[in-house]
């Protein structure tokens, strides 16, 4: 039990991109570069969607201009199709992620298209991400249930993730989106899934609606996966699926995987203040 967990910081892109009232560009910079100093490997700073769709995640450009970069830290971005992706690439992104659902409804409400017709969406990225020699990282949203679908079959989250790492994805993340998953039915998803992709290539990426999340990543890390996701503070929430809170707080998951003995280098001290940050400026936001 001594090998080290990944933590992937999700905060400044699904923490904040639900957020009703406009934050300011400064505020989601101060926030990356005080992730920044926390030793994580891997921030999420933007996602570079349609700004009608998600008008906070507007301005990702000028964030990944203003953070101060931290030697080998990977500064992230989100991209639904080949604009998004050029957009990322322009404004410097060190890796992209493509995002598909494995249930329709979801799919239909959060980009508007069918899980088939996403995937196809995705095939033009594919040679420019290998041009730019840009890492690829993939989201399934709704691996257990759907807030419009309802329960989602192992298999055909299996089915979206081995299509997702087939077009060269080196970690597919399984999205919990409504933190509706349990122990049961995320081990009875990792058992399909595990059969299509290797568990090393996968992260678990779930919301804390019900509070299970931590719980959920001990069931994981018996079927081998060793990346997480967190937001400081569990901001977050998607815009698409209504009653989804945030992902698991990463104060939380570092607590529980060093209890457990898995090393995660982030410096607790550092992650606070962080997470202080992070809190202010949601609570500014809730007293509005
Ligand atoms: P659409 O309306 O079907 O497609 O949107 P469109 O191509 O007709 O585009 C609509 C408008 O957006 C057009 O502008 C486009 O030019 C523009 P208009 O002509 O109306 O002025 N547009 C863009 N603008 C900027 N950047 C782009 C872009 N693409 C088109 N890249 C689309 C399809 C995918 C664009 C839309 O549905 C969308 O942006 N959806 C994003 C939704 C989103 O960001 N959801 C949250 C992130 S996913 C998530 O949180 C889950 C995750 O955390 C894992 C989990 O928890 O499960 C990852
Ligand atoms: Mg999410």
């Amino acid at each position: 039990m001594s090998d080290n967990v990944t933590i992937f910081e999700m905060s400044p892109r699904d923490g904040l991109q639900n957020e009703g009232r406009a934050i300011a560009t400064a505020d989601k910079i101060n926030l990356v570069n005080l992730l920044s100093g926390c030793g994580f490997s891997r921030i999420e700073v933007a996602s570079f969607v349609s700004p009608k769709w998600v008008p906070q995640m507007a301005d990702g450009a000028q964030v990944l201009a203003g953070i101060a970069r931290k030697a080998g830290v990977s500064y992230t971005a989100l991209t639904p199709n080949l604009r998004g992706l050029n957009a990322a690439i322009a404004a410097g992104a060190d890796e992209v992620a493509i995002f598909a659902s494995a249930s329709e409804g979801f799919s239909q409400h959060n980009i508007n298209c069918s899980i088939a017709q996403s995937l196809e969406r995705f095939a033009p990225m594919l040679p420019v991400v290998r041009d730019h020699g840009l890492p690829l990282r993939a989201y399934v949203s709704c691996v257990t249930d759907c807030p419009y679908d309802g329960p989602t079959p192992p298999a055909q989250v299996a089915d979206v993730a081995a299509k997702l790492y087939a077009m060269g994805a080196y970690e597919v993340s399984l999205g919990d989106t409504i933190g509706a998953g349990t122990p049961d039915t995320i081990a009875a998803m990792l058992r399909a899934v595990c059969d299509a992709v290797p568990a090393r290539a996968l992260a678990g990426h779930y919301h804390d609606t019900h509070g299970r999340a931590c719980d959920n990543i001990v069931a994981s890390l018996d079927f081998g996966l060793r990346s997480f996701d967190g937001s400081v503070a569990g901001l977050g929430g998607c815009p698409y699926a209504p009653g989804s809170r945030g992902n698991v707080a990463t104060e939380d998951v570092v607590e529980l995987l060093e209890r457990l003995g898995y090393p995660t280098g982030i410096d607790r001290a550092a992650l606070a203040i962080a997470a202080e940050f992070a809190r202010a400026l949601v609570e500014q936001t809730d007293a509005l």
